[in-house]
Order: structure tokens, then sequence, then C-alpha cells
């Protein structure tokens, strides 16, 4: 059922009324946007809508995969509670100078804690030190998708809830059998989250797609 066909236009509109980015996110996307793969950023609408997630779940813990600029952690941090913090994951630090002053701007940077590894090597220590979160965004390599899902549902709180980001990456979900593997990954977990019946979820067509999945009380 097609209610209104999302046009660049609309989103723009919904971009220009629907968010309140501030000067700072704003002049991060812009440095951002010089970069050569600057289609790795979340959207303004995007960075909204996780921010207005943390506030509504007074969120206090959060974690996220994929730091890249720091964008979407400074939109996630922004929404954190008064006691709140954001532990942001890259396998690189070639952007962290770029992000840090972005978050220092905000003053942020004491809620923010960036760790340079493999996102599973840290994620399995987070495992096994039996770290808890209440949100986790993951957003880094998609042919592990399906390992950051599982990962994260061992650490994270009952009640808390996974974002995935490019869950439709940019159409390709829609290839019957798509010649790359880490779309094949994508499509695999897309379906797996819909028949998990460890969480309630929801698949939203924004940005490249979001799903939302939160734990279910575990018995
Ligand atoms: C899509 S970008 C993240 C964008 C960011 N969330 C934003 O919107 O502001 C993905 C990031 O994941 C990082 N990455 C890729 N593989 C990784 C891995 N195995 N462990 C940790 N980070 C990884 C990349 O270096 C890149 O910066």
């Amino acid at each position: 059922m097609l209610k209104t066909p999302i046009t660049p236009e609309l989103i723009a509109y919904c971009e220009s009324l629907g968010t309140r980015e501030s000067d700072i996110l704003a002049s991060l996307r812009n440095e951002t946007l010089k970069l050569s793969n600057s289609q790795m950023l979340i959207t303004p609408i995007q960075g909204a809508f996780l921010k207005l997630l943390a506030q509504i779940t007074n969120a206090s813990k959060i974690l996220e995969i994929g730091m890249f600029t720091g964008y979407s952690a400074l939109w996630l941090a922004s929404g954190l509670n008064e006691f709140g913090s954001l532990i942001t994951l890259d396998i690189s630090d070639k952007h962290l100078e770029l992000a840090n002053k972005h978050w220092v701007a905000a003053n942020l940077q004491d809620k923010i804690k960036p760790i340079i590894a493999p996102a599973e090597e840290t994620l399995k220590a987070f495992i096994d030190d039996n770290f808890k979160f209440d949100i986790i965004f993951i957003d880094a390599n998609k042919s592990q998708y399906i390992e950051y899902y599982e990962s994260s549902l061992k650490i994270l709180n009952d009640g808390g809830i996974i974002i995935l980001d490019n869950v439709l990456m940019y159409g390709q979900v829609l290839a019957e059998s798509p010649q790359k593997n880490f779309v094949k990954t994508l499509k695999q977990l897309n379906e797996l989250i819909k028949n998990d019946n460890r969480v309630d979820m929801v698949m939203l067509p924004i940005g490249d797609g979001l799903t939302i999945a939160r734990k279910r009380d575990t018995q």
C-alpha cells in the first residue's frame, strides 16, 4: 500500500521541518561530505530519530558499532540521560580528530568514548566482561552484521533496543539472488530478525533503511 511516494523534494521538506540539526552537527556533516566515502554517513532524519529513541528510552548506556567521523555518535550522545555515556567502535582512527573536535564543541567529549579496534574483538570482550547497554547502533562492516546482531543481543538489557542501518542496501536487498555476499548477509539477517521471537521489531524505510529491534524480557 503506497500512501505518499517519498520524492527527494519531500525528503528535503522533512529534513528542513522535521529535524533540529545543531550548527555543530551540521558542521560535522558538511566536513564529512568533503570525504570520498561520505555516503557512509547517516542522514539528519535518521540522526534526529536516533536522538529521540535515546530520549524516549531514557538511555544511559549506548554502544555504537561504526564511528566513522562521529556524526551518529554525536546525535545519539545528545539524547543520553544526565548520567549517560556512549562507547563508539571503529577499526580506524583516521577521522577521530575531526570527530573529537565536534564532540568537544558540543561539550559531549566526556560522555563519548571511542575504542579503536576490530568491533568483533571489542564485542567479545564486552560479552566476557558482562557489559550491558540500553541501545546498540549497528553501522559497521555489513558482512559481519549477523555476528554484530547476535553479540549485541547478549549485551543488551531486557527492553533495550538494537538499531541497524543500511538494511535496504540502496535497494539491493530486492534482488532474488544478489551477487554480493554482504547483500546476501543483509537479506538473511532481515529474514532472521523478522522471525526472531527474542525481539519485537520494525523495519523503517528512512535513509538506507533502519531496523529497530527491542529485546523481549528473558524469562
Ligand atoms: C558506515 S560507517 C559509520 C558511519 C557512522 N555511524 C555515522 O553515520 O556517522 C562504518 C564504519 O565502520 C568501520 N568499520 C568497518 N569494519 C569494522 C570493524 N570490523 N570493526 C570496527 N569498525 C569497522 C569503518 O571504518 C567505518 O568508519
